[in-house]
């Protein structure tokens, strides 16, 4: 589904993203074992779609992508954090991430965990790096707000604490909606938030690209639970199976995979439906919509 325009898009910029990522890392005056970590885990080659949904909103409203590169970084940060928690061995217990050994089973337990509060940490100085030139320090106080209530408590934190105490459980629909919407929802529907805030749209297109976002983050974990189920590990780069290990309630559990599928498909017409009333230059949005409905990955 990837046309030329997002493939190349998507090259350049992932490009940018792991170089700033690597030289922020460079930079720090710490313990080499807590930086290696950190640059095991941001180097391990994922997918990227945080920063260029971010990258894309600032696309759709005619701006230089450059502008949010280290917003963009500091989302990646974050998310690599929640990738090596979630991995722990007091959570989801898992082995392959980004098809490489996951940071503790390399770094150990403690490591990893201080791998993952020094990325949420440094995050924040990141967003304090944002040149005035692209964001003037009431943008950046907007980004932080936002950023910290994205994944914080409220959020993606949120999320994680009710997927962990929902393990065993037979939840309902709306319950796993909840989690859905905060372990992975917030921090994408933050990605688009965080270009829109930077461009400085309206009220209305900040509205219409929130409601985009909200279904676009709900669709891409509903198709991240039907991954575990019918993935291919080598194309994942993490183990398939691991929610029914772990007992977890997922959109093919309660709804079957054909339930799920149509409830992912729904997810993405809902989102399509509110970029097409944001009124912007939508297409790179709309292809890496598609990418998330289709992917294998
Ligand atoms: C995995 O996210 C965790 C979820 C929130 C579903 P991604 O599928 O974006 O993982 P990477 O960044 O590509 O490894
Ligand atoms: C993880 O959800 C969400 C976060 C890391 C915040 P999952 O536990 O389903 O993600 P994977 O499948 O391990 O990537
Ligand atoms: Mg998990
Ligand atoms: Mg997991
Ligand atoms: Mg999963």
């Amino acid at each position: 589904m990837e046309t030329g325009l997002l493939h190349t898009f998507s090259q350049d910029y992932k490009q940018l993203l792991e170089n700033e990522l690597k030289s922020l890392v460079e930079e720090l005056d710490a313990p080499s074992i807590i930086k290696e970590s950190m640059t095991y885990s941001l180097e391990a080659g994922g997918k990227r779609i945080r920063p260029l949904l971010l990258f894309a909103t600032l696309d759709a409203f005619g701006l230089d992508p450059r502008n949010g590169l280290l917003a963009a970084a500091a989302i990646e940060m974050i998310h690599t954090y929640s990738l090596i928690h979630d991995d722990l061995p007091s959570m989801d217990n898992d082995d392959l991430r980004r098809g490489k050994p996951t940071n503790h089973k390399v770094f150990g337990d403690a490591i990893a965990i201080l791998a993952g509060d020094a990325l949420l940490t440094y995050s924040f100085e990141v967003v304090g790096k944002i040149p005035n030139e692209y964001a003037s320090p009431e943008t950046k106080l907007k980004l932080t707000i936002e950023m910290a209530k994205a994944a914080g408590t409220e959020g993606m934190v949120g999320g994680q604490v009710a997927d962990m105490e929902g393990e065993g459980k037979a939840l309902s629909l709306e319950e796993l909606e909840y989690i859905h919407i905060h372990k992975t929802g917030k921090l994408l529907k933050y990605c688009v938030l965080a270009g829109a805030i930077i461009a400085g749209a309206t009220q209305s297109q900040i509205e219409n690209l929130s409601a985009f976002a909200h279904h676009l983050g709900l669709a891409f974990q509903i198709q991240d639970d039907i991954l575990d189920v019918v993935g291919n590990e080598h194309l994942i780069g993490k183990p398939v199976g691991s929610d029914k290990t772990n007992q977890k309630s997922t959109y093919p559990k309660l709804l079957s995979l054909d339930g799920a599928r149509d409830a992912l498909h729904r997810q993405i017409k809902l989102s399509k439906d509110y970029l097409e009333k944001t009124g912007l230059d939508t297409n790179l949005l709309m292809e890496l919509t598609d990418l998330v409905a289709s992917r294998d990955h």
